[in-house]
């Protein structure tokens, strides 16, 4: 266990180890609010400390972006007050962590919001997170100008509740991803098309995060790097949207599926999206996160010698038990 227990230091940030534990969403909010339960959640994970790098479950940030019932919201300025109790608690355990933000785009459901679903043009979704079957509004450039400001927001609160940094959700099918995914984007304006255009989103949401958080604060994505889908994303879309995100500003790089969401329906080989990462990590010099299919610590340790990742995230493993990382890194 060598590379595994290394510390690593991002901008100020010292991760102890180069073990994650990925977003994943607990439903143990109550109208987005902060819940003793959600509290007494993330104390149990981080206890001892084992885990370097905590990656808080996917927060919305707006109303009309909500994926879930039980979700976290990070769309209100009164939010701040209870995510702080999250950052804290994890913080006293001795873990770094970081909130994933979100908008759902049109996995989001009419009867939870109230809102008509937004997406990148007006196609029911096909993907992982598909909800519902209604037809989303398309979005004009005001929409599109709204949903930065949003994220921008959400990053702000993020810094303010003390969190080491702040990760933009662009996989599992979601808002983000339905921009990047040819399934999900036929736009003909310069959001749309080309790669380029398919990021475009992407870039103004970094550089509006930037603006507010400053050049310190640590700024990751979550990229659903291929869609393993016919006529989806590639994993070169995923390399040269990787290239684009670091020059952006960029500091870490978590890589999972798109459309297919977080599980590959050919291969069950723990470090699943690891063909995507050896392709991306050839041209990136920012450290990279690999997820998917990991339970064995000898698994984690060898995808880190093979140099496929810098961190390996843990996510089922964790979630049933939360003593698994207490156990693999004594
Ligand atoms: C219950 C559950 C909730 C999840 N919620 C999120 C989420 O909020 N954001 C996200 O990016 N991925 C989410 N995921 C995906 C995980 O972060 C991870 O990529 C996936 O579980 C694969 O890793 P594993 O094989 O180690 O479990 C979720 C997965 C599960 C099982």
């Amino acid at each position: 266990m060598n590379l595994l227990n290394k510390s690593i230091t991002i901008k100020s940030v010292t991760i102890s180890n180069r073990l994650v534990m990925p977003p994943m969403a607990t439903s143990k909010a109550a109208n987005g609010d902060v819940t003793g339960q959600l509290i007494d959640y993330y104390d149990e994970k981080s206890k001892g400390g084992y885990i370097g790098l905590i990656i808080t479950e996917h927060h919305y940030v707006s109303k009309d972006g909500m994926a879930s019932e039980g979700q976290v919201s990070i769309s209100r300025d009164e939010d701040v007050a209870g995510l702080k109790k999250i950052a804290d608690v994890i913080h006293k355990n001795g873990s770094k962590v970081i909130a994933q933000i979100n908008h759902a785009g049109s996995s989001a459901s009419q009867d939870l919001t109230g809102y008509e679903p937004i997406s990148a043009s007006p196609i029911i979704n096909v993907g992982f997170s598909a909800k519902t079957k209604l037809i989303p509004h398309e979005m004009d450039q005001n929409d599109i100008r709204r949903v930065v400001k949003s994220f921008a927001d959400a990053a702000k609160r993020v810094k303010e509740a003390g969190y080491d940094g702040v990760q933009i959700h662009s996989a599992h099918g979601y808002l983000l991803n339905q921009f990047y995914s040819p399934l999900g984007n036929k736009r003909l304006d310069e959001y749309g098309g080309t790669i380029d255009g398919r990021i475009k989103i992407h870039l103004e949401i970094i550089r509006a995060i930037r603006e507010v958080v400053g050049d310190d604060f640590l700024l990751s994505l979550r990229l659903g790097a291929s869609d393993y889908m016919e006529g989806g994303s590639t994993i070169e879309d995923g390399v040269y949207a990787s290239k684009k995100f670091q020059e952006a500003g960029i500091d870490l790089l978590d890589i999972s599926g798109g459309y297919n969401g977080f599980i590959r329906k050919d291969t069950n080989e723990p470090g699943w999206f690891a063909d995507a990462t050896l392709a991306i990590k050839k041209e990136i010099s920012i450290p990279l996160i690999l997820t998917g299919g990991v339970t064995d610590v000898k698994d984690a340790e060898h995808l880190l010698e093979e140099g496929k990742a810098d961190f390996i995230g843990i996510g089922r493993a964790i979630f049933k038990d939360s003593k698994w990382a207490e156990k693999a890194m004594e």
